[in-house]
């Protein structure tokens, strides 16, 4: 390990004679050792013992000299001078230092963990708390529906101080003190842990960034609880870790750093100030990310969000710990004026090793659990489902509704409340019904069945749009899906069955089979409410046809191009001159003789 720290003190202990008095040898072995070092600014004993130091003795004769241990951390050596005797060398270091030194020093000490750390921990976290509960009560004045979950019952402090008309739902002092004793004795131990992980175990110097890693391991630590323990425990209870959740607590978490940070002295300021800024930013942007998120319009929704939210919550603290982390020491570790030297050897760590690799290795296994569970959610058919039947193809979504006998084209209507089976297929090429405000998305494919699955839960209007590049038309392949109230589905239900297409009138008959077979995406047909831009515009289709081919009449001329499309070209399509035929060659199987014919008389009919 490379420091910065600088040499103050450099105690030599020697069991055997020197050569000249201790403390000059002791000069000499130092100058041996560290050729570029300036000497002048370093207090050299050297001392004459009946046997060299344990590292407890050096612990002891260190304290005794009274270095005070948060501004001074030794590190003991066993070396031999120039004679080839052992000796023991104490090197004592003060913290921060403004000037490099590069020293080797293997076993930096520092200070041992102290009750004084475990209670300023502790006191950090319920300033913390306390920051939180008033954040929380803050709340409580705009959330007057009581819902923030684990907050609700800082809003009923609140509700209690200020009045249940000015703050929130109903006072309940049990739930009122669970919640205090949760968030304050929660804080108080989670500040314990962080002092002692970051101090007592990791050893880290005081001043590298304590309030990063207090609001990454707070922030973490209360999102996985809320999360994955919690709802285990209690799976009624709203405890899903929301982006605003998560960013509240680390900025909860950096408080715990900054005041832990206050109490212990030997902080830098500005790396505190930088932290929070950081977090503070972070919270606005994880929180504000809700805010380009499509309406939740099904049940599936929440899950699929809540995932997402977690993998995005997770990205961020990685994502803010490496940028953190490379501001840093892009600042620290960047070239002084006059330094010209090669950096220092670093040859891996094993320890970082070990955390880059298992802290990935849990957050995936943690993830495709989470995705397998909503993806299962999603996917619970049962046989009460309701069922529709989607039919993609160039460039449109055909409906059907197995148990009431109804086709729509384009236009979904679903009662709200109702698991619906939607059975996805495709008549030409590969299309995707794709739902955003539902999170459903799935591809329908020729000859294959897909399906996929949603409980619609807010009226209102969607889209629905081909999320696959399936032709010319695909981007005005959108439709929408309707949600309504149970009693408006039946409503409509009755509507669409007493729209039956009378088989006698050649002309009403005739523009159903048109607009059942999809024409009307390809070909402009205003009667038949037809806009489609790529086959030629059928208006005048009747006057036109009599003159295409000399002997042949309107009605023969329109038969062959719809059985037959790629006998004559039009010359002129709305986007220009016709390209060669894009028609399926199918309609003279598919259509049955009386939908042919009632389909010819109505397009001559078109004058
Ligand atoms: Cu169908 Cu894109």
């Amino acid at each position: 390990m490379s420091t910065n720290y600088r040499l103050r003190a450099a105690y030599l202990y020697f069991a055997r004679p020197t050569p000249i008095l201790p403390d000059q040898w002791s000069r000499q072995v130092l100058s041996s050792l560290y050729p570029q070092l300036n000497l002048d600014a370093v207090r050299i004993v050297g001392r004459m013992v009946g046997a060299l130091p344990t590292p407890a003795q050096v612990d002891s004769n260190m304290a005794a000299e009274g270095y005070d241990e948060a501004v001074f951390r030794w590190n003991r050596r066993d070396v031999t001078d120039s004679t080839g005797q052992p000796i023991t060398l104490v090197e004592v270091y003060e913290a921060p230092l403004p000037v490099a030194v590069p020293l080797d020093a293997s076993d930096m000490r520092t200070p041992p963990f102290t009750r004084r750390d475990l209670m300023a921990g502790a006191l950090a976290g319920v300033g913390g708390g306390l920051a939180m509960g008033l954040l929380a009560m803050l709340v409580g004045l705009f959330d007057r529906s009581g819902a923030m979950s684990v907050w609700a019952p800082l809003n009923q402090i609140a509700s209690a101080i200020l009045g249940p008309d000015v703050v929130g739902p109903q006072f309940n002092f049990t739930t009122a003190l669970v919640g205090s004793l949760f968030h304050f004795g929660l804080s108080a131990l989670l500040g314990m842990a962080f002092a002692l992980i970051y101090h007592g175990v990791l050893r880290l110097p005081r001043r590298l960034g304590a309030p990063v890693a207090a609001g990454a391991i707070y922030g973490l630590v209360i999102f996985f609880l809320a999360d994955l323990l919690l709802p285990m425990l209690a799976p009624g209870m709203a405890f899903a870790a929301k982006p605003g959740f998560i960013a509240g607590h680390m900025v909860f978490g950096l408080v715990i750093g900054i005041v832990y940070s206050r109490l212990r002295p030997n902080f830098s300021g500005l790396l505190v100030v930088l932290a929070s800024l950081l977090f503070l930013g972070a919270g606005v942007v994880v929180t504000s990310l809700n805010l380009f998120m499509p309406v939740q319009a099904s049940e599936q929704a929440v899950g699929v969000d809540s995932l997402f939210n977690l993998m995005m919550g997770i990205a961020t603290v990685i994502f803010l710990l490496v940028q953190a982390a490379l501001v840093y020491a892009a600042l620290q570790f960047r070239r002084k004026p006059g330094d010209d030297e090669d950096g220092p050897p670093i040859h891996g760590n094993n320890t970082l090793e070990i955390i880059w690799t298992t802290v990935p290795a849990i957050i995936v296994i943690i993830i495709s659990f989470l995705s397998y569970q909503t993806f299962v959610a999603e996917r619970a058919f049962a046989k009460t489902d309701m069922v529709v039947e989607v039919t993609g193809q160039q460039f449109f979504w055909t409906f059907y509704y197995p148990e009431e006998d109804i086709t729509v084209q384009n236009e979904l209507v679903v009662p709200i409340g109702r698991p619906v089976q939607y059975r996805l297929r495709a008549t030409d090429v590969l299309h995707a019904f794709w739902v955003p405000d539902f999170r459903i998305k799935r591809d329908a494919m020729p000859d294959r069945v897909t399906d996929t699955r949603a409980t619609a839960s807010k009226i209102g209007e969607y889209a629905i749009v081909c999320a696959e590049l399936c032709g010319a038309g695909h981007a005005q392949m959108r439709g929408t899906i309707k949600v309504v109230s149970a009693a408006d589905f039946e409503a409509w239900v009755q509507e669409q069955q007493s729209k039956t297409v009378d088989a006698n009138d050649p002309i009403a008959y005739g523009r159903s089979v048109f607009q059942k077979a999809g024409c009307t995406t390809c070909h402009t047909l205003t009667d038949a409410g037809g806009a489609g831009q790529i086959g030629p515009d059928l208006n005048q289709i009747g006057v036109v046809a009599a003159t295409r081919v000399a002997g042949q009449t309107a009605a023969e001329y329109i038969r062959t191009s719809i059985v037959k499309p790629g006998e004559y070209l039009a010359p002129q399509c709305p986007m220009g001159a016709c390209p060669a035929n894009v028609m399926l060659p199918t309609f003279g199987t598919s259509l049955s003789e009386a939908e042919l014919t009632a389909l010819v008389t109505y397009l001559s009919s078109q004058k």
